[in-house]
């Protein structure tokens, strides 16, 4: 239990290490890897670099200790990460040395100012927030694990089948090498793909959201293979899975995971909106409400850059034409010669309205600046918050 005067310095002192929060964390990541490479295996270098990482973990924690009195506040926060941590499968063991590592970075950044009570009440302050984490996904593992055809940790699966969906994304579809069951998802959750490719020296981890409805016999993800069209450097793990992996190899892989799925309780009109591989986790959306809530409307809105790199046009269309519940539409940012959409450049507030009912559920998934877009554009209609759903395909950010 933590004393009111600890409460009260902890409180107190957020705002102090707020400020020097980036600065923190960046130190924290150094210390920490410099002492412990082996959790090189488990972080992302690329959202490391990008400082991405560093500002998430550095809010998170600043936004616990803030409320460190009454965490239960934060609790969808701390399940939201906690399905990260448990699909990464980080142990109750890590925690201490993030907590060592995070609190020598405290004092190292803040210098004189970091007087022995402030680190005492900080230590204190972890240890709490690190048995709220911990509780959490003890009980996800747990979880995971008890699921008809679940498991704990990583397992191994074979691509049963790869099948190319446009010139930039292909999918992968997976089945137990055990030849065991596989465990139920929600639509919107994800897997997370472990690989060693023989250039690297750690392994890398990344979520690949499931991409088709729930209820086959294997999981499908799609990769959108990075760096391959705007002449940013090559993704890791993305470019080693359309490179190098092919049908009959094997890759590993932790339990469905993650907070963005489709409430079917509701049955007002949905809409989904989707930029470039955030298509992923709409058409397991899409798929699931066409079969489960036939009665309900649906407008699916995907944006891309050109017909070239659409996927699942096809299957949209066909869905479309077989579902006079669905309505689907195509924005195509810079449509190439024969390109046919509904619209061209960015998806606006006047182009939502006339697709859209305002009376709606609204999830979405695409890159950051077609999230903050999209958000701007629900925003601005005045859709209420608790109607706004979606998700990064990164750590989580601010739109
Ligand atoms: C919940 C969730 C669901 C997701 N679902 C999907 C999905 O369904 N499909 C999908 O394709 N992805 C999905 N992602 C993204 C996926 O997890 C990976 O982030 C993505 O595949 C890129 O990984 P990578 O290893 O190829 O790239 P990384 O190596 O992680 O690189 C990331 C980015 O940084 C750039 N980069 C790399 N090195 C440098 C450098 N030196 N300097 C500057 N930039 C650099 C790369 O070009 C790339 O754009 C999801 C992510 C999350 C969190
Ligand atoms: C109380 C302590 C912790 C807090 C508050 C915390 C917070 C966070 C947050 C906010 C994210 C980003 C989630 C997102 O993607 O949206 C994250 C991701 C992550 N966390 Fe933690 N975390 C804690 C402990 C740990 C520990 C002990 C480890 C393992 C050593 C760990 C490893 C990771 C990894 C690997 C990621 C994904 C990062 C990436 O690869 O980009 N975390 N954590």
């Amino acid at each position: 239990m933590l004393t009111q005067e600890t409460i009260d310095l902890i409180k107190s002192t957020v705002p102090v290490l707020e400020v020097h929060g980036k600065e923190i964390t960046t130190t924290f990541y150094q210390m920490m890897f410099d002492n412990h490479p082996e959790l090189l295996n488990i972080f992302n270098h690329a959202n490391q670099r990008e400082g991405k990482q560093p500002t998430a973990l550095a809010n998170a924690v600043y936004a616990a200790a803030a409320h460190i009195d009454h965490l239960e506040d934060i609790l969808p926060v701390v399940k939201q990460i906690g399905h990260k941590h448990r699909a990464l499968n980080i142990l109750p063991e890590h925690y201490p040395i993030v907590g060592e590592n995070l609190l020598a970075a405290i004092q190292k950044v803040l210098g004189d100012a970091a007087t022995p009570a402030i680190l005492d009440a900080w230590a204190q302050a972890y240890s709490v927030i690190a048995d709220a984490f911990i509780g959490v996904e003890a009980e996800m593992y747990r979880e995971a694990e008890a699921a008809p055809g679940g498991w704990r940790g990583f397992r191994s699966f074979v691509v049963d089948r790869k099948i190319k969906e446009s010139a930039v994304i292909t999918s992968f579809y997976l089945k137990p090498q055990d030849g065991g069951a596989i465990s139920e998802y929600l639509p919107g959750q994800y897997i997370t793909v472990r690989v060693k490719p023989d250039d690297q020296n750690y392994t890398h981890i990344r979520h690949y959201s499931l991409s088709a409805a729930p209820g086959g016999d294997c999981y499908r993800i799609s990769v959108k293979r990075e760096g391959s069209v705007e002449g940013k450097s090559e993704g890791v793990v993305s470019t080693y899975l359309h490179d190098r992996i092919n049908e009959g190899d094997i890759l590993e892989i932790s339990a469905p995971a993650g907070s963005f799925t489709l409430d079917m309780e509701k049955t007002m009109p949905l809409v989904l909106i989707s930029g470039g591989v955030g298509l992923t986790p709409m058409v397991s959306m899409l798929e699931t409400v066409l079969k489960e809530q036939p009665e309900r409307k649906v407008t699916f809105i995907h944006a891309a850059v050109n017909g070239e790199v659409h996927a699942m046009k096809e299957h949209i269309k066909q869905l479309d034409a077989s579902h006079p519940q669905l309505k689907s539409y195509v924005c195509y940012e810079k449509p190439a010669a024969g390109d046919v959409c509904d619209k061209t450049g960015f998806i606006d507030l006047s182009w939502l309205r006339e697709t859209a009912s305002l009376e709606s559920d609204f999830y979405f998934c695409g890159p950051l600046p077609f999230m903050r877009a999209v958000h701007q554009a629900l925003n601005d209609w005045g859709v209420p918050a608790e109607r706004i759903h979606y998700e990064f395909f990164g750590p989580a950010d601010t739109l």
